[in-house]
């Protein structure tokens, strides 16, 4: 089954509502007419009236109508539970909002050995009461803590590897078919040098990029890959 790739830019607390605005001027020639790929933008609440409104009819979404759940540093600082993600992916769905589930182990879980039971233990907490029937708008980000802001990027062999485990655990909760059509991004210090090595392999469905995502040429220049 081909899955339609999902380049998605993760601007955190970046930027004022006007840098966010002359961003998206910026960005939208670009990228202009390219629909192979499926494009978002999330820049941080303050920033969604300007941004939302800059990127009207165009191929490009903006959280909001897509939502963020689970993300490394909200586990970490805010205390971003498997039982809260679980909550708010069902909230999305409700409310017909594009949930990105965010999951990926620390560097110690993966010196250890942890990272097959960590990525199983998160997806299942995750989807606890989701059904088969419910799960299509669900996309998946396969995020390695170690590999966020660090320069650090996954290679290709490990980030597919994390994906077929993250693959065959959504498999065994919810089926072959919706395992087959759920769309797993790879996030982690993704550049427009590294995006192609990536994002060409079948088991990577697009990506999740912070850093690089805050300038309109190296965005689009991913978008591209
Ligand atoms: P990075 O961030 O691309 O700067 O590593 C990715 C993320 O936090 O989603």
């Amino acid at each position: 089954m081909s899955r339609k790739a999902l380049i998605a830019a993760n601007w955190k607390m970046y930027k004022t509502p006007a840098e966010g605005q002359a961003f998206v001027e910026a960005f939208l020639p670009l990228v202009a007419g390219h629909t192979r790929d499926e494009i978002a933008l999330f820049p941080s609440p303050v920033l969604l009236p300007t941004v939302t409104a800059a990127c009207n009819a165009s191929n490009v979404a903006v959280g909001g109508t897509h939502t963020l759940i689970g993300h490394s540093e909200r586990r970490q600082y805010f205390a971003e539970t498997d039982e809260i993600v679980n909550k708010k992916l069902h909230t999305a769905l409700k409310h017909g909002i594009v949930p990105i589930v965010c999951v990926g182990e620390v560097l110690a879980e993966r010196e250890a050995g942890k990272t097959a039971s960590v990525l199983q233990t998160q997806v299942t907490g995750a989807f606890v009461g989701i059904t088969p029937e419910a799960a299509a708008p669900i996309v998946i980000a396969y995020e390695p803590v170690w590999a966020i802001g660090t320069g650090k990027t996954a290679t290709p062999e490990i980030a597919v590897d994390a994906h077929k485990i993250i693959r065959a655990e959504v498999a065994k909760l919810l089926g072959a078919n919706v395992a087959a059509a759920i769309r797993i991004l790879y996030g982690g210090s993704v550049k427009p040098d590294n995006a192609t090595a990536l994002i060409g392999q079948e088991e990577i469905d697009g990506a999740l990029v912070g850093g690089a995502s805050l300038k309109p040429d190296s965005f689009a220049a991913i978008v591209k890959y």
